[in-house]
This record gives structure tokens, sequence and C-alpha cells, in this order.
């Protein structure tokens, strides 16, 4: 049964994520949550106790509790949500965006690289790292409308949205 790792799981997209991963996919799951504010396991009805789940709350800063969660679930593949991810939030108080969003995001990625490094055959082949990252990024359409694509370029306009700009990059 292959094993995803989801951060951000008691979030707003990430227990709509968990929920569907559970009810209608054979996936293991794995919800890494520090449970701030925004995180809520009431969004997560059933999931306690459900053969195919397992709650850890860590925080993705916290590199050894990130690399104990890497050994003992050992994931197939890691869905990152987890980010501060309020605006007005980030422009009152940008230190908490950077220390999640980027910090944590390099320490997810890199405890992730150290356990791929470690995988060998299908499993090394078939390893992902799903970052997921927000429109914001590219700032504003204004007016006119239109579309952003991947190609637009960055013009993040708050600290949330470069912080989020920062872990694409990274
Ligand atoms: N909500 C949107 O409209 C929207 C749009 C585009 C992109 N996104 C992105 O999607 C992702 C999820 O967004 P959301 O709206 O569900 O966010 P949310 O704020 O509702 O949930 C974030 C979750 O991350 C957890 N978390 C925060 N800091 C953490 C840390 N240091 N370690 C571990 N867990 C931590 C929180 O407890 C919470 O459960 C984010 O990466 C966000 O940038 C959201």
């Amino acid at each position: 049964m292959k094993t995803l790792l989801v951060t951000g799981g008691a979030g707003f997209i990430g227990s709509a994520l968990v929920r569907h991963l559970l009810s209608r996919t054979d996936r293991a799951v794995v919800n890494l949550d520090k449970l701030t504010y925004a995180g809520n396991l009431e969004s997560l009805p059933g999931a306690e106790g459900h053969s195919r789940y397992r709650f850890e709350r860590v925080d993705i800063c916290d590199r050894p509790e990130v690399e104990r969660v890497f050994r003992e679930h050992r994931p197939d593949a890691v869905i990152h949500l987890a980010a501060e991810s309020h605006v007005d939030r980030s422009i009152d108080g940008p230190a908490e965006f950077v220390r999640t969003n980027l910090v944590g995001t390099s320490v997810l990625l890199e405890v992730a690289r150290g356990y791929w490094n470690e995988l060998e055959g299908e499993a090394r082949e078939g390893f992902r790292f799903h970052h997921v990252s927000t429109d914001e990024v590219y700032g504003d359409l204004g007016t006119g409308g239109g579309l952003f694509t991947e190609e637009t370029p960055y013009r993040p306009s708050s600290p949330y949205s470069a912080s989020k700009a920062g872990s694409d990059h990274l």
C-alpha cells in the first residue's frame, strides 16, 4: 500500500485532501500538522482510528521530528500544504510566515532529499515531493482580467506571497 505524507492536513484544503484520500483511494495517509490556530482535527471526522490514517503533531521546522516521521512511516510521496496562509496576518507579523513557509519548507526538502538518497529501484524512481503553491506569487491580474500561466513572472505583493514564492524557488 502506498503511503502519502500530507503536511497541513488539519487545515482548510489539507483536511479536504485527507478526507478525499481516505474515502476515495486506497492510500495510507500520514497527516503531519503542528495544529496552529488554523488547524482543526474536527475537520477530519472518522479519520482518528481509521486503519489507513496516522496523525503526527509535528512542526515542519523541527528537523529531528520530521526525520523521525520519515523513518517511521516511509512515505512514497509528500504533499506539502503546511503553511502560514493568511495574507492580512502576514502584513501584521511576517516572522512566522518566514519561519514556516521558508525555513519549514527547506527542512522538509532537506529531510526528503536525505530519505530519497537512500531509496533504491522503484521506490526511488517513484518518489515525489509535491509542493503546494498559490497564484498569489504572480501578484494581481488587475482590471484587465486574463490568466496567469506557469511562465508568468513572479511578482509577490505581501509577506505571505513573498514567502510562498521563496518556498517555490527552494
Ligand atoms: N486557501 C486558499 O485559498 C489557498 C489558495 C492557494 C494556495 N493555498 C495554499 O494551500 C496550502 C493550504 O492552504 P489552507 O488554506 O488549507 O491553509 P490553512 O491555513 O487553512 O492550513 C494550514 C495548515 O498548516 C498547519 N501548519 C501551519 N504551520 C505549520 C508548521 N510550522 N508545521 C506543521 N504544520 C503547520 C496548520 O496547523 C494548518 O492545519 C498552503 O500552502 C497555501 O499557501 C491556499
